[in-house]
């Protein structure tokens, strides 16, 4: 997703500007930009190319200024180009915009603004929004003449005679009439923005607004900070505040910011404190952040249940659920709606919600659920999982649940996230912030927070013992020591990617919470090393994907189908035994996921990846870790950027 940052204080902004872009690389990009407003003008400098390059540019030109905003651009209208790059301007070049987002009516917006006589010069949704900022400002200066002939002039003449309109004295219209010219285009907009607007009449003042589209803002020392996501801002201030849709803020030079709701009111905002470090938004020393993260892993485990079990009472707790015993008894259907890994969380829930607490658990893509007309009452609760909390799929579904009457509860990593405002209840996973587009940890995190709600439900329903809840838990804090040994023997995994690493597709088999492990695990495969990976049940390979299988590969042990089997001790083994002897019979490269201590598994393949003995229901959060080093092995042998992925963003803010 696009990337936007700001800053207006006392010192150079441009530091703030690039660093703030360059944390925000994670969200995936093609182009970047910044724009400076400085003595009365406004600078914008943009290039087809990555952060390092703008600051090059940067630094050989003469742009400077304490105000100003930046962007790094994930293409949705327009091809990747440095006339598409952000920011965008009006006709007389005395206003810049960046945006995250889609303004879904500015083809209508472009033809009236068009018609008005605004001449546009990019393919992008965005520009849109820096004419209409211009026409409103224009309309709400109408008693300034003087702006009135120098906007009008900027509109209908080319280059030389813009810039002898603005050479006129910068108007001295009240930062008001910018703020209400802000307000009224915010108002024109329907679709998702966070937008980041200057005005060169009004040097050291940003004004922001919001829709969908995610911006944290705050204070600091040096002046006041706006960005798409607190890495870019956390090193100037950890006391933050989320703007609510179409709300305004106006950030000034003094580091004051006033907040407006849509009605132009002001409002003093809830401010968040944010309790992680810049080292968690750094990567500490590890190749990329998808490693560091999957090595947060145990320490993310421990976080996830601490404080989770009252060893007093032998309860789990969950305080912040706020539904009573009987409300929690009438439960009769549980719907967990997400995307991507976070949906292949919910499988897991569903797995164990279903096998302890007997609750019926449909797990729905988000993006079908809120068109689907779910049957939905106030005895459904929906679990919303959301490792961003903006997903725009899924925060589409949680409204239509709370609408129907569900009572919902969000399960997200990012304090204040938008899913937070919109469901009755949110249980945060304790991962800290995922910076790799590929999500690990944060998917540990969501499986060891359904495992525990799964106990709870059970409990509360009385459907397991005190001493069988304690039972699990206590296994559950065996899991952070049972990651660590498996991440020492990292080698055996990167040598078995090796192996696999030339395939142009590759299988995924398993059963049950195996099978869970397995969608999860071709989700990482695919989605940072390109090699087209599926998953299937593994009693469902015999009817059809089996024949994926090359037989010719077979005369080269590189070139065979890779069949990743997730054959750990289970009910369900020997049935996986039989599924791995089928595929190897017609040519397959088997990697086996087994337990410490099977040897029958090694008379099968050689490629045996093992793990150390973990009841079954726990068993995702452990073999997920072998899978993600296992996909980030291949992705490195191939050549890709593990971190940020062709084509992906870490938060899909759009529809
Ligand atoms: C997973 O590695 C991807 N980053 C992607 O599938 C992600 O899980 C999905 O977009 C959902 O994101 P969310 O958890 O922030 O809603």
């Amino acid at each position: 997703m696009c990337g936007i940052v700001g800053f207006t204080g006392t010192i150079d902004a441009r530091e703030f500007l690039l660093n703030g872009l360059m944390r925000l690389e994670y969200r995936g990009y093609d182009s970047a930009g910044i724009a400076l407003t400085h003595g009365g003008g406004l600078q914008v400098l943009r290039v087809k190319d990555k952060v390092a390059q703008l600051r090059k540019a940067v630094a050989a030109s003469d742009i400077e200024g304490s105000c100003g905003i930046g962007h790094t651009r994930w293409a949705t209208h327009g091809v990747p180009s440095e006339v598409n790059a952000h920011p965008h301007c009006d006709c007389s070049g005395t206003i810049a915009v960046v945006h995250n987002g889609i303004i879904e009516n500015h083809e209508q917006l472009r033809e009236t603004l068009q018609a008005q006589g605004h001449r546009f010069v990019s393919q992008t949704d965005t520009e849109v929004v820096a004419h209409l900022v211009e026409e409103n400002y224009a309309a709400l200066c109408g008693q300034h003449p003087k702006l009135q002939a120098r906007l009008a002039g900027a509109c209908a003449t080319g280059q030389a005679e813009q810039q002898a309109a603005l050479a006129a004295p910068a108007h001295a219209a009240e930062t008001t009439l910018f703020v209400e010219a802000v307000r009224a285009t915010v108002a024109q907009l329907s679709g998702s923005f966070a937008l980041g607007i200057l005005h060169a009449d009004h040097p050291g003042t940003i004004v922001v607004s919001r829709n969908d589209s995610p911006m944290v803002i705050g204070s600091c020392e040096q002046g006041a900070v706006v960005a798409s996501d607190i890495p870019a801002l956390i090193e100037y201030t950890r006391e933050v505040v989320y703007l609510d849709d179409r709300d305004l803020a106006v950030l000034h030079a003094d580091g004051s910011i006033e907040y407006f709701d849509p009605a132009g009111v002001l409002f003093t905002p809830t401010t968040y404190h944010v309790d992680w470090s810049i080292e968690d938004a750094e990567r500490g020393g590890y190749p990329d952040f998808m490693l560091k993260e999957i090595h947060e892993q145990p320490r993310v485990i421990r976080d996830s249940i601490a404080q989770r079990f009252d060893a007093a009472s032998g309860k789990l707790l969950f305080n912040e659920l706020p539904l009573s015993a009987e409300q929690l008894a009438a439960v009769d259907r549980v719907y967990i709606v997400a995307c991507g890994t976070s949906y292949h969380a919910g499988l897991v829930g569903k797995e164990l919600i279903e096998a302890w607490s007997r609750i019926p658990v449909q797990v729905e893509v988000a993006s079908e659920f809120r068109y689907r007309n779910p049957i939905v009452t106030s005895d459904t609760l929906v679990l919303a999982i959301t490792q961003s909390g903006e997903t725009a799929d899924t925060l589409e579904a949680v409204k239509q649940a709370r609408t129907a009457g569900a009572h919902v509860v969000a399960l997200t990593n990012v304090v204040g996230s938008r899913v937070t405002r919109e469901a009755q209840t949110t249980l945060y996973i304790k991962a800290r912030p995922e910076i790799a587009v590929a999500a690990t940890k944060s998917f540990l995190a969501q499986v060891a927070l359904l495992t525990l709600l799964g106990l709870y439900l059970a409990q509360e329903r009385a459907l397991l013992s005190a001493a069988q809840v304690g039972e699990i838990y206590a296994e559950m804090q065996q899991l952070p020591a049972q990651i660590e040994q498996i991440l020492a023997h990292a080698a055996v995994i990167e040598d078995a990617a090796a192996q696999c690493a030339q395939a142009d597709t590759a299988l995924f088999i398993g059963r049950g919470v195996g099978a869970t492990t397995c969608y999860e695990g071709a989700l990482k495969l695919k989605e940072i090393s390109y090699l087209h990976a599926e998953a299937f049940a593994a009693g469902e390979i015999k009817h059809g994907p089996i024949a994926l299988i090359d037989p010719a590969g077979s005369q080269d042990p590189l070139l065979q189908t890779p069949v990743v089997a997730v054959a750990l001790q289970s009910a369900t083994y020997d049935k996986m035994l039989a599924n791995i002897e089928e595929v190897l019979a017609r040519g397959a490269r088997v990697v086996a996921l087994a337990t410490e201590g099977d040897t029958r598994i090694a008379k099968l393949t050689d490629l045996v990846l093992y793990i150390p003995p973990v009841r079954e229901c726990l068993s995702p959060i452990t073999a997920s870790v072998p899978l993600q080093l296992f996909a980030r092995a291949i992705a490195i042998a191939r050549g890709c950027d593990v971190d940020q992925p062709r084509n992906l963003a870490k938060s899909v803010t759009v529809e």
